[in-house]
């Protein structure tokens, strides 16, 4: 299926969207991240306030703009920014979709003062961020929809389906990495939707055209 979504066909709808990277601070002028362009969320965000939802789309780094008056963007930084903002906007949401590239680890502590250079050798010691997906999964409210994405580079179903369970979320976008083409930095991608019991595997496409994909199949899930 690669048929756009019907206007209207999520209209009161609410979705809550993560997307980019997240930087983990190190010193005032250092990070850990990703390159996560946020392409992908932003892409989503514009299919799903074009199918009628309203959309908060709460950011990472990016380059991305958009500019649908049904989006609203909030801006973070580290993954407990993101976390903090969509704990607070989680009730209210029908679908939440989690395409945010997280950090999976954070310093253990920011240095106040930028880190000079000393010896041969530095070691960082970082603790595990938050799982926003897992926690928001595990206790999500009757009728709410979650949305995962994975990009695995071996055993990718199983991993996926390990995922779909342990974060409780009702599908999986797997991003394929074996195609040229697919993943981070191109502007196309390829992609299986990871159900309980079913797998749609799509083929090589613009994000933009995946985006719409991806809210045509959410849409028909939710029965509107
Ligand atoms: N995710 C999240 N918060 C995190 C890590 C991941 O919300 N701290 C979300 C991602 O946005 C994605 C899903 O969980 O929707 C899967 O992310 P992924 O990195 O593939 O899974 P992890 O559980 O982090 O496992 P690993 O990186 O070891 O494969
Ligand atoms: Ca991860």
């Amino acid at each position: 299926t690669s048929a756009l979504p019907t206007p209207a066909s999520l209209k009161n709808k609410k979705v809550l969207l993560t997307a980019g990277p997240t930087y983990e601070p190190i010193d005032p002028v250092r990070f850990i991240g990703n390159h996560s362009t946020g392409k992908m969320g932003y892409a989503l965000a514009e299919a799903f306030a074009r199918a009628g939802a309203e959309v908060i789309l709460v950011s990472g780094p990016t380059n991305q703009k958009t500019e649908h008056p049904a989006i609203q963007v909030i801006p973070v930084t580290t993954a407990d920014q993101m976390y903090a903002q969509v704990k607070q906007h989680a009730d209210t949401a029908n679908i939440l979709v989690f395409a945010a590239a997280v950090a999976d680890y954070k310093p253990k502590t920011v240095s106040e003062i930028k880190v000079k250079k000393s010896d041969e050798t530095l070691t960082l010691e970082l603790v595990k961020n938050v799982d926003i997906a897992k926690t928001i999964g595990q206790t999500k409210k009757a009728g709410q929809f979650t949305v995962g994405f994975a990009l695995e580079t071996d055993n990718e179903l199983e991993n996926a389906r390990a995922k779909l369970q342990t974060k409780n979320l009702d599908m999986i976008v797997l991003n394929s990495l074996q195609d040229a083409g697919a993943g981070f930095k191109h502007d196309t991608n390829k992609i299986t939707i990871i159900e309980k019991d079913k797998i749609t595997i799509f083929d090589l496409k613009p994000k933009t055209q995946v985006a719409a994909d991806i809210v045509t199949f959410i849409s028909e899930r939710i029965h509107v």
